[in-house]
């Protein structure tokens, strides 16, 4: 039987790129992203889907600038809400399953506990918004797929939470880090090997099984590191593993001291237990994430 064709999209993102490593041995792999396939061009991105006949779509692009989405709400609804829409249409149509990401900032964060995906999800921001749309759209598709919530990505390469503080501690005195916002930040490689696991699950070791059997299993999953903190814990620990001689002073903020375009979410940590009960897959705690990523060590 020859390997299953996949079609990844946002192949030079954070979690895209992740994706093409780990998928590239145990599939017919073809890549896209801006530079091959501008996503807003749908009749492109139609003919693209129908010319390979994909048996699984993944779709890692998406607009994620949150606070440029106030200002570029039309772009944002177009890359979250649109094109997830065009997709699951394609994969209905084509009997492929496919394979989505999504965020926390779906929920409006006033929850004091860990979200399960059955809660309501209120966005406070575009960003937030436009990606639930996207979701709601991929649900009703009917097409088989898995919808992976996901939270605070970062990794060593693109643009990132992680590399903006590796840079500012080597730079700065004094770091101000807001404290009252509360989630856990995910590296995008546990992403993307949890997504090829839970995929593994399902369709066996090399993927080839009939994507139809997703439908059984469809649905959304948060996917996050497990653990939680706050932006200037993760800074703290950031900074820990930097072991620089002269460290910046960490100072703790309220939201309220940095003032952003989009309202982020309170607390918006990710209940992953659907996902390990469905998938027998659990992501490791933060700190480990984080300090496999910094050392880039063994695979996690
Ligand atoms: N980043 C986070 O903190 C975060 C948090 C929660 C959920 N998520 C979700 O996780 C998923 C992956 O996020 P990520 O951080 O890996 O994203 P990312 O690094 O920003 O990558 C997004 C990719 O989408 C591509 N893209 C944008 N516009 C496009 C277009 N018109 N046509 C084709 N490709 C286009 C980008 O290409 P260019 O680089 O060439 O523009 C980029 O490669 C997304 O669904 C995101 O909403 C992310």
């Amino acid at each position: 039987m020859p390997l299953p064709t996949i079609m990844l999209i946002g192949c030079r993102g954070q979690v895209g790129f992740e994706l093409e490593q780990s998928l590239a041995s145990r599939s017919e792999l073809k890549t896209f992203d801006l530079h091959n396939l501008d996503l807003r061009q749908f009749e492109n991105v139609r003919s693209t889907i129908r010319e390979i006949q994909p048996a699984i779509i993944i779709n890692a692009a998406a607009y994620t600038q949150v606070d440029k989405a106030e200002e570029q709400p039309e772009a944002a609804q177009l890359l979250n809400a649109g094109v997830p829409a065009l997709l699951a249409e394609e994969a209905g149509r084509a009997g492929a399953a496919l394979i989505h990401y999504s965020t926390d900032y779906v929920y409006s964060g006033e929850k004091d506990t860990p979200y399960v995906e059955d809660d309501e999800a209120e966005p406070l921001s575009v960003y937030g918004a436009t990606k639930l749309e996207g979701d709601q759209a991929i649900q009703k598709s009917g097409a088989p797929h898995l919808i992976f919530r996901t939270s605070w990505v970062y990794g060593l390469r693109g643009k990132n939470f992680l590399l903006t503080m590796m840079r500012l501690a080597k730079e700065r005195p004094e770091l101000k880090v807001i404290d009252d916002q509360h989630g856990a930040p995910t590296w995008c490689r546990t992403i993307a090997r949890t997504t090829v696991t839970a995929l593994e699950k399902i369709l066996g070791a090399q993927l080839k099984e009939n994507p139809e059997n997703l439908k059984n299993v469809s649905g959304v999953y948060h996917l996050t590191s497990a653990g939680q903190t706050t932006w200037f814990g993760f800074t703290r620990a950031i900074v820990d593993a930097l072991g620089l001689e002269c460290p910046p002073t960490l100072s703790p903020i309220p939201t309220s001291e940095y003032p952003t375009l989009a309202v982020r979410p309170r607390h918006s940590v990710l209940d992953n237990s659907k996902l390990a009960r469905t998938f027998d897959v659990a992501p490791p705690t933060w700190e480990q994430a984080l300090n496999h990523c910094m050392t880039e060590g063994p695979d996690i």
